[in-house]
């Protein structure tokens, strides 16, 4: 049975430019980038030909690009980075209830050490409003953290309107973009932020790679102590097939953007019409908002999304439940129930759609789900109508 992958958000599988890229740098040894041999020197070249890929994904210098262990380091380097440096005077943090957990888990943290953190929620649609961001950031606020696209969701978030006037208040702002870059234009001089997060697995590169962007000029505590690899914010000796790989898939990305964000949004949208007009009790959460176009969540009422994923994994499809899957546990999801989807919170899958996902593909998962849905409802109804 053909599998049918729509887990991209998941981890996005290997683009062929990124295979290539690390086959190359595995087939021969690669020397140590910062010995000063010639072939060191080939090393921090194929190094430096990434980082000018990465930044140019997401319109930044590359001498901005720190390049990190993924997603979760990028995360935690800004945070703690940022609140943690010298001379940092206020305790207080402005974040959303949104957030991905490697930006909630640091600041819960920074929360225990004293700092205050007023986690923002945001509307029933999924987005977080700027005014409300802004009216927190108070008199001694040290930063503002607020994701670019949700990972569960897809809700594009209005990062670039705070940018500005964060800007002149003097206070940081921090964007995880893990989401959003590869899937939507994404501009770091536009958005205004100080930092933005990304991760290599997520736009087509390998896991255990990503990014931080730093505002030149902007001071950041480093989080590891060593070489001083990374202008010394991020020591370690780089990864060179790795970074190769991330450097691969970020142009790959770039430059199959604006043709894939079409093809994508549209068949997302054939799936949300076709589920909505076939399948009793389902919803699209934040359908109302700016999406990235490759993301749908969707709710069957009644069913749990736990039971839907084992379900379709049997029928050889691969979604998340709406709830965070991580280290193999799903637990209800905080997006949702930050939007006020008590209900849907236990009952969502999130589908999400790739290069490699066509319209066969969609069709095939349509009607599988039509089948699964009304399987789990029979299910229900014969054990009791609901109850568990
Ligand atoms: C929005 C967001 N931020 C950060 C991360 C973490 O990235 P990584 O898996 O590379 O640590 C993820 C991936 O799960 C994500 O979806």
């Amino acid at each position: 049975v053909r599998r049918i992958y729509l887990d991209h958000n998941a981890t996005s599988p290997l683009r062929r430019e990124a295979r290539a890229a690390m086959l190359r740098h595995l087939g021969r040894l690669d020397a140590n980038p910062s010995s000063v041999h010639g072939d060191g020197h080939a090393a921090r070249m194929a190094i430096e030909t990434a980082r000018a890929a990465v930044a140019g994904l997401v319109g930044a210098p590359p001498e901005s690009v720190v390049l990190t262990g993924g997603g979760t380091e990028a995360n935690n380097l800004a945070i703690y980075g940022l609140c943690l440096r010298e001379g940092v005077a206020g305790r207080r943090i402005v974040t959303s209830a949104i957030e991905h957990p490697s930006v909630l888990a640091p600041l819960l943290d920074l929360e225990e050490r004293g700092f205050e953190v007023v986690r923002v929620r945001p509307d029933g649609h999924g987005v977080v409003d700027p005014a409300a961001v802004l009216e927190a950031a108070a008199p001694g606020t040290v930063l503002v953290a607020l994701m670019l696209a949700n990972n569960e969701t897809g809700a594009l978030q209005p990062v670039a309107e705070l940018g500005r006037e964060l800007r002149r208040r003097g206070i940081p702002l921090h964007c995880d973009a893990a989401q959003a870059a590869g899937k939507v234009p994404v501009d770091f001089g536009v958005l205004g932020a100080d930092t933005l997060a990304l991760a290599a697995h997520k736009l087509g590169g390998p896991q255990g790679t990503g990014a931080l962007c730093v505002r030149p000029g902007l001071s950041l505590r480093p989080h590891l102590r060593g070489g001083g690899q990374e202008g010394n914010r991020r020591p370690g000796t780089e990864s060179v097939a790795l970074i190769a790989g991330f450097g691969a898939a970020a142009e790959a990305a770039r430059r199959a953007l604006p043709s894939e964000a079409a093809r994508l949004g549209s068949l997302r949208d054939r799936i949300e019409a076709e589920i909505l007009g076939s399948v009793p009790g389902s919803a699209v959460n934040a359908a109302g908002a700016p999406r990235v176009p490759n993301t749908s969540n969707l709710a069957l009422d009644g069913i749990q999304g736990e039971t839907l994923v084992v379900a379709l994994d049997l029928e050889g499809v691969a979604v998340s439940a709406g709830s965070a899957c991580s280290a193999g546990t799903v637990r209800r999801s905080h997006v949702l129930e930050a939007m006020g989807l008590e209900r849907a919170a236990g009952s969502s899958i999130r589908v999400s759609l790739g290069p490699d996902t066509d319209a066969e593909e969609v069709a095939a998962f349509v009607g599988i789900l039509g089948r699964v849905a009304a399987r789990a409802r029979d299910a229900v109804a014969a054990a009791g109508g609901g109850r568990r």
